[in-house]
C-alpha cells in the first residue's frame, strides 16, 4: 500500500501578507467583503481580484477556490488562492478548519508544497482556536484514502505550512502543535479504517495499534484470546466464535508522572474488523463498508496516542475490543444466551446487534483498570443514520453534567454531536423471557435502545456514548474531505482529556 498521510511542518508566522515567501498564500474571502486588512492584494495580483470578483467568478461561497499569479508591488508570494468563507456574520471555528483543508488539498492537487494560511479578522473566534482551526484543517488535508491501485500517482504532499496571525507569542505557538498532533493522529485513525478486513485482521490491528502507541509512551497490553477466555469475556467470545480470526482486546494506558489517582478516563471502541451480521447475515449490497466498523476502535487509539503526546495531566485506560463478525457453523445463533465477564447474560436475538455485546465486556475491562469515568465510540446503528444524518454523532449518557462536558469537547473539536434521550421507558423493548436483556429492541428507537444495552455495563459511572455510525465514512468526496474514513471522534476525546481540570470533580 502507498503512503497515506504525511505531516507536513507547520509554524506560526507574524509576516504581513505581502512578505509571506511560500510558493502559495492562501486568504479566506467572506461573500461581500471589503478586504482592508489584505489592501494591496488586489495590486498584487495585477487587478485579477477585483476582476473576478466583479464578474462573479469568485464570489466568496463557502469553499469556493481562486487562484491567481501574484508578485507585483514587492509581494513575495508568487501565487495567492482565495478560499470562500461564505457570510461573514455565519462564521465558525469549524468553518475556518474546513477553508484550511480545502486549501491544503487543492494545493496538493497542484503540486503546491509550500503554503502559507491567513488568518483574517474575526472576532467571534479567539485567536488560539483559529491557529489550531488552521493547523488541524491543513494536517487533515494530508491524507489519501488507502491505495492499493498499482502505478496510482498520488497527489504531492504539503511540506511545510505557515499560519498567518497578526501577533505570535507561546499560547499561539501551542496551539498550532495542538493542531498539528490532532490532526496527525486523526489521519492515524482513518488509516486504520480505511483498511480493507483482510489486511487489517484483529490480530493485525492490534499489532499495528501496538506499535504506534509504543513510538507515543504509553502502556501496550494486547490480550488474545487464552487471555479473553480467562478472563470470561464471553460477549465478545460469543461474536467471535463465528471466525476463524482469534479476537483481540487492546489495551492502551497513559499514565503521565503525578497524574493523581483520579479521575481515570475509559475510552471503549468497537473494533469489529469486518462486519457481515453473522448468522442475522447482512444484505450483499453496501456491505463491503463494513470495513470501518472498527473506526470506534481506530478514534480510541488516536485520542489516546493524541492525549499522551500532548502531555494530558490524567490517566487514561483504552479498550478495544476487536473481532470479525461472521457466519460459520460455529457462530452464534440467534436465540442463543450468552455471559459476558461482568456475568450478565444476554439473549442474542439478532447477530448483526454484535458491537453493544462487545462493548459490554470492554466497558466492563475498563472498570477493572480503574476507570472513573467512561466514554465508547461505535459505528453502532443504522437507526443513528436515518435520526442524525450524515455529519452528527448521536450522543448518549446516563449524567448530565458527563453528557454537557462531552458535548463541549466535541463542539470544541468540531466533531459535532446531539444528545439523544435516555429514558428509561425504552429499556422495556430490550425485556428477555429467558435472560437478563436481549441485544436487540427493533426498530423503534434502535439507536437509543443499543445506547441503554450499553449503559447496562457502566454500573452508575458516569458514562457517555458516542454513535458515530453515520459519521465515521464519508460516501461523497467534499471540498473539505476526500471520500472514505473521516478519523471523527479523535479530536473530541482528545479535547475531553486536555479539558480534566473541568471535570475532574464530576460524579
Ligand atoms: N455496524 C452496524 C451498524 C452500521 C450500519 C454502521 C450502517 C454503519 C452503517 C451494526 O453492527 C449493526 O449491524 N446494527 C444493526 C442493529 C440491529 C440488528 C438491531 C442495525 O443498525 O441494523
Ligand atoms: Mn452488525
Ligand atoms: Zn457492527
Amino acid at each position: 500500500m502507498q503512503t497515506v498521510h504525511s505531516v507536513p511542518a507547520v509554524s506560526l508566522s507574524t509576516a504581513p501578507a505581502p512578505q509571506s515567501s511560500t510558493e502559495l498564500l492562501v486568504i479566506p474571502i467572506f461573500e461581500q467583503d471589503d478586504l482592508q486588512d489584505v489592501s494591496g492584494l488586489d495590486a498584487a495580483t495585477g487587478g485579477e481580484v477585483s476582476r473576478a470578483r466583479t464578474s462573479g467568478e469568485f464570489r466568496g461561497k463557502l469553499y469556493e477556490l481562486f487562484f491567481t499569479p501574484a508578485g507585483r508591488d514587492g509581494w513575495k508570494s508568487r501565487r495567492v488562492a482565495l478560499v470562500g468563507a461564505g457570510p461573514r456574520n455565519e462564521f465558525t471555528t469549524e468553518r475556518l478548519r474546513r477553508i484550511a483543508t480545502t486549501a491544503g488539498l487543492a494545493a496538493r492537487q497542484r503540486r503546491v508544497s509550500t503554503l502559507a494560511l491567513l488568518n483574517r479578522e474575526h472576532r467571534a473566534i479567539e485567536a488560539a482556536l483559529a491557529a489550531q482551526a488552521l493547523a488541524e484543517g491543513l494536517v487533515l488535508a494530508n491524507y489519501n484514502g488507502a491505495s492499493y491501485k498499482t502505478g496510482d500517482e498520488p497527489r504531492g504532499w504539503v511540506e511545510r505550512a505557515e499560519v498567518v496571525m497578526p501577533s505570535g507569542g507561546r499560547a499561539l505557538e501551542d496551539a498550532v502543535e495542538r493542531g498539528r498532533v490532532l490532526g496527525e493522529c486523526s489521519n492515524m485513525a482513518r488509516e486504520l479504517a480505511n483498511e480493507p478486513s483482510n489486511t487489517l485482521t484483529p490480530r493485525v490491528f492490534a499489532d499495528r495499534a501496538a506499535s504506534v502507541a509504543r513510538a507515543a509512551g504509553l502502556g501496550v497490553d494486547i490480550l488474545d484470546e487464552k487471555k479473553i477466555e480467562g478472563l470470561k469475556m464471553g460477549l465478545l467470545l460469543g461474536v467471535a466464535r463465528g471466525s476463524v480470526e482469534p479476537p483481540r482486546v487492546i489495551v492502551l494506558t497513559h499514565e503521565p508522572k503525578g497524574a493523581p489517582k483520579a479521575p481515570v478516563l475509559g475510552l471503549i471502541g468497537k473494533g469489529i474488523t469486518f462486519d457481515t451480521g453473522g448468522i442475522s447475515i447482512k444484505p450483499a449490497e453496501n456491505m463491503d463498508r463494513m470495513k470501518d466498523d472498527m473506526a470506534g476502535g481506530a478514534a480510541v487509539i488516536g485520542a489516546t496516542i493524541a492525549a499522551a503526546r500532548l502531555n494530558a495531566p490524567l490517566r487514561i485506560v483504552t479498550v478495544v475490543p476487536a473481532t470479525e463478525n461472521m457466519p460459520s457453523g460455529t457462530a452464534i445463533k440467534p436465540g442463543d444466551v450468552l455471559r459476558g465477564a461482568s456475568g450478565k447474560t444476554v439473549e442474542v436475538l439478532n447477530t448483526d446487534a454484535e458491537g453493544r455485546l462487545i462493548l459490554g465486556d470492554g466497558l466492563w475491562y475498563a472498570q477493572q483498570l480503574g476507570a472513573t469515568h467512561l466514554v465508547d465510540v461505535a459505528t453502532l446503528t443504522g437507526a443513528c443514520v436515518v435520526a442524525l444524518g450524515k455529519s452528527i454523532n448521536g450522543l448518549f449518557a446516563n449524567h448530565d453534567g458527563w453528557r454537557d462536558t462531552v458535548l463541549r469537547a466535541s463542539e470544541r473539536a468540531g466533531d459535532r454531536s446531539w444528545p439523544m434521550p435516555t429514558y428509561a421507558d425504552y429499556f422495556e423493548q430490550l425485556k428477555s423471557e429467558i435472560a437478563d436483556f436481549t441485544n436487540t429492541g427493533g426498530r423503534p428507537a434502535g439507536a437509543i435502545t443499543a445506547a441503554l444495552f450499553i449503559k447496562e455495563f457502566a454500573n452508575d459511572l458516569p458514562w457517555a456514548h458516542l454513535d458515530i455510525a453515520g459519521t465515521a465514512w464519508a460516501d461523497e468526496a467534499k471540498p473539505y474531505q476526500p471520500k472514505g474514513a473521516t478519523g471523527v471522534a479523535v479530536r473530541t476525546l482528545a479535547e475531553l482529556a486536555l479539558d480534566v481540570e473541568r471535570w475532574r470533580s464530576l460524579r
